[in-house]
């Protein structure tokens, strides 16, 4: 486990923006495995920056952690529609390499296995994680059982009031999502996972320094070999990391 603390979170994203770019480079048809949310949403801007430069995304497949369930992929709040605005519309990578679960569905269970499918197909050459303030990684919530294929998640209280802050009232948040499970996170050849800011303090310390636990599903990161949390200074030092 590699642990990288920067004075702020633009210099954290830039250092992780040009490990994408190389494994994007390195790899010949690699799979990027991509988060929303907050977090990472300056490192899709610095990667468009860098296909202004010349990366090309053509070779690259990308699979999403999650999904709500019950939007539609155009709602504004669907991470269909985060990653289109974000990323895809701004870079020459092809619609047909491009997987996200989709929650608005009939069959949620004939959706997971489909996602399954494509997981298994699409063995993911680097991962992007955020954390949630409880510890999550994708959807995968606390206190139950570790889950190694997509499943339907009921969401935490604690993620319903956190994600609020995108829709226009606590109500609209809807209170299931689909996600990606363990397995294909812990089978990444290379995780990053982007912290930032005190109010990730409590999950980034349990994360790293407390037990392989499901109560912070982001400890299981504690056994997979080639890890690395991107701090800032803000969230390194709300947590006493010794460093
Ligand atoms: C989203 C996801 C979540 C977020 C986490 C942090 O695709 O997988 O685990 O990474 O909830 O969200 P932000 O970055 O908005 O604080």
């Amino acid at each position: 486990m590699k642990i990288r603390v920067f004075t702020d979170s633009r210099i954290a994203v830039a250092y992780a923006a040009a490990i994408v770019e190389h494994v994007v480079e390195a790899e010949h048809h690699p799979t990027l495995s991509l988060a929303t949310g907050e977090t990472p949403s300056a490192l899709y801007a610095q990667l468009v920056e860098f296909h202004r430069r010349g990366l090309s995304f053509t070779d690259v497949t990308t699979v999403n952690l999650d999904e709500y369930v019950g939007l539609p992929k155009t709602h504004a709040q669907s991470y269909h529609q985060y990653m289109q605005e974000h990323f895809f519309q701004w870079i020459d990578i092809s619609k047909d390499r491009i997987f996200i679960p989709n929650g608005y569905v009939n069959n949620l269970q004939n959706e997971c296995e489909r996602y399954d499918r494509i997981l298994q197909q699409h063995p993911i050459d680097l991962q992007i994680l955020g954390i949630g303030i409880n510890g999550h990684i994708g959807f995968n919530e606390p206190g139950t059982a570790f889950k190694p294929t997509t499943h339907i998640v009921g969401l935490s209280e604690e993620t319903i009031r956190s994600n609020a802050r995108f829709f226009n009232s606590l109500n609209d948040v809807p209170k299931q999502a689909i996600t990606m499970g363990l397995q294909p996170i812990m089978q990444s050849k290379q995780i990053l996972l982007m912290a930032f800011g005190e109010q990730k303090a409590q999950a980034v310390h349990l994360a790293l320094e407390g037990d392989v636990q499901t109560h912070v599903p982001a400890s299981i990161l504690q056994i997979h070999p080639n890890v690395t949390f991107i701090l800032d200074e803000a969230v390194a030092k709300a947590c006493k990391l010794n460093l």
